[in-house]
């Protein structure tokens, strides 16, 4: 018989005087509270998709140190990753967080948040609760909401461009949306990939590829966990989070499995921001979105939703589903990637790098142990990797 009364406690973690600037109860607040709680000059703003989604973005248009944006430089549009929400980039405070530091710098920073996630429950006529609310993948917030989210900020500024930074999904969404709607292209200064998710072959994740091997449709998701909508229940956001761990973190329970499971490998996060990141990971997505990246981690092809061959047929006349066709990206893209990051490995990236064809710059980040989270969370990050992009934006 096995014993494991070894798993107990965090003793991965490397006692280091936290210097994060956050509190316990930013995780009970949401993205708007708190950065208005930090100082920084906060607007919400709304826009609606093609389809119906009400979408809600988090402007920061002033800074406690800077004052006001500086008109001079291009707006910048935040995208998070799966499960994440416009939170992601303030989770680890002021003079540590991305969005805080290019706000102290004077850019008008806007955090995009995608249809599904908590602040993205509304459409102009399909209740929350239905199953067509919940019948859309990456795919959708690739072609729907990232450009209205584009065209809304344009519009707001009157400027034909804006800097975009995404992580992993976040990215995701741009490459469909520069493939599908190549126009789009054009109003990008610059786009900063983070952990960028395209080619999944490579995962490396156990639990996720038996998901993926398993779990190839919908339907199946929705049947073994007893539900028979689209639409998350709690309790099954809680078991696809856990299935996520260690990208995912939920609740206490997972955060500790996480530790345990990475064994060291999670020496850049700071304890300090676990209740934090209780507070806004998961914040929502739909079951397609899992699904859908499934079916990449399985094909090795980064391309559309995998109907099955009769539906496929009826929907893109062709029995597989089409690839997202890269060579339309045009916007030049500079891509930041972890050795240690089990989602978006390093052989899946340099592929995509390889086919982007206006990539400016291929970084892999200096420590070797840098993982898919380590992007939003590490102690270092701010030395380590957002100076690099900050550096990367100017002049541009
Ligand atoms: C094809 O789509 C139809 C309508 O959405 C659905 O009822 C059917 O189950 C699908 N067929 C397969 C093989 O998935
Ligand atoms: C991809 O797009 C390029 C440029 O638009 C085009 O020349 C090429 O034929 C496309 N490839 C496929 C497989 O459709």
């Amino acid at each position: 018989m096995i014993k494991i009364h070894a798993l107990v406690a965090l003793p991965f973690v490397t006692q280091v005087v936290s210097h994060f600037l956050v509190d316990d109860e930013d995780g009970r607040f949401t993205t708007p509270q708190i950065t208005q709680k930090y100082g920084y000059q906060t607007e919400i703003h709304h826009t609606e998709t093609s389809d119906g989604y009400i979408l809600e973005m988090h402007r920061l248009s002033g800074s406690p140190s800077s004052g006001p944006f500086d008109r001079e430089k291009p707006p910048v549009l935040m995208m998070h990753g799966l499960m994440g929400s416009s939170a992601d980039w303030i989770l680890i405070g002021p003079q540590n967080a991305l969005a805080y530091l290019l706000s102290d710098r004077g850019y008008d920073v806007w955090l995009g948040n995608a249809r599904g996630n908590r602040y993205c429950r509304k459409h102009a006529y399909l209740d929350v609760d239905t199953r067509r609310f919940w019948d859309f993948s990456w795919h959708e917030i690739g072609t729907f909401d990232v450009p209205a989210m584009i065209d809304y900020v344009s519009e707001a500024r009157r400027v034909p461009k804006l800097h975009y930074i995404g992580h992993s999904q976040g990215t995701t969404a741009f490459f469909v949306m520069t493939t599908m709607l190549p126009q789009y292209n054009e109003k990008i200064v610059k786009m900063q990939a983070l952990a960028p998710a395209a080619y999944l072959y490579h995962l490396n994740n156990p639990v996720l590829r038996f998901l993926a091997t398993h779990l190839n449709t919908a339907e199946s998701v929705a049947s073994m966990l007893g539900i028979n909508q689209f639409m998350p229940a709690p309790n099954m956001m809680n078991q696809l989070a856990s299935a996520f761990c260690p990208y995912i973190f939920n609740g206490q329970y997972c955060v500790s499995t996480m530790f345990l499971l990475s064994a060291g490998k999670y020496q850049n996060l700071d304890p300090k921001i676990i209740p934090v990141l209780i507070g806004h990971i998961p914040a929502g997505a739909s079951v397609k979105q899992f699904v859908h990246y499934g079916q990449e981690v399985l094909s090795g092809h980064f391309r559309q939703f995998d109907y099955g061959v009769e539906n496929n047929t009826r929907i893109y006349r062709s029995p597989v589903p089409p690839d997202y066709n890269l060579t339309n990206v045009r916007a030049p893209v500079v891509i930041h990637y972890g050795l240690q990051d089990q989602l978006t490995r390093p052989a899946d990236v340099v592929r995509l790098a390889r086919e982007l064809p206006n990539l400016v710059e291929l970084n892999q980040h200096s420590d070797p142990s840098f993982n898919h989270m380590d992007f939003l969370l590490a102690t270092s990050v701010k030395d380590t990797l957002y100076n690099r992009i900050i550096d990367s934006m100017k002049g541009e």
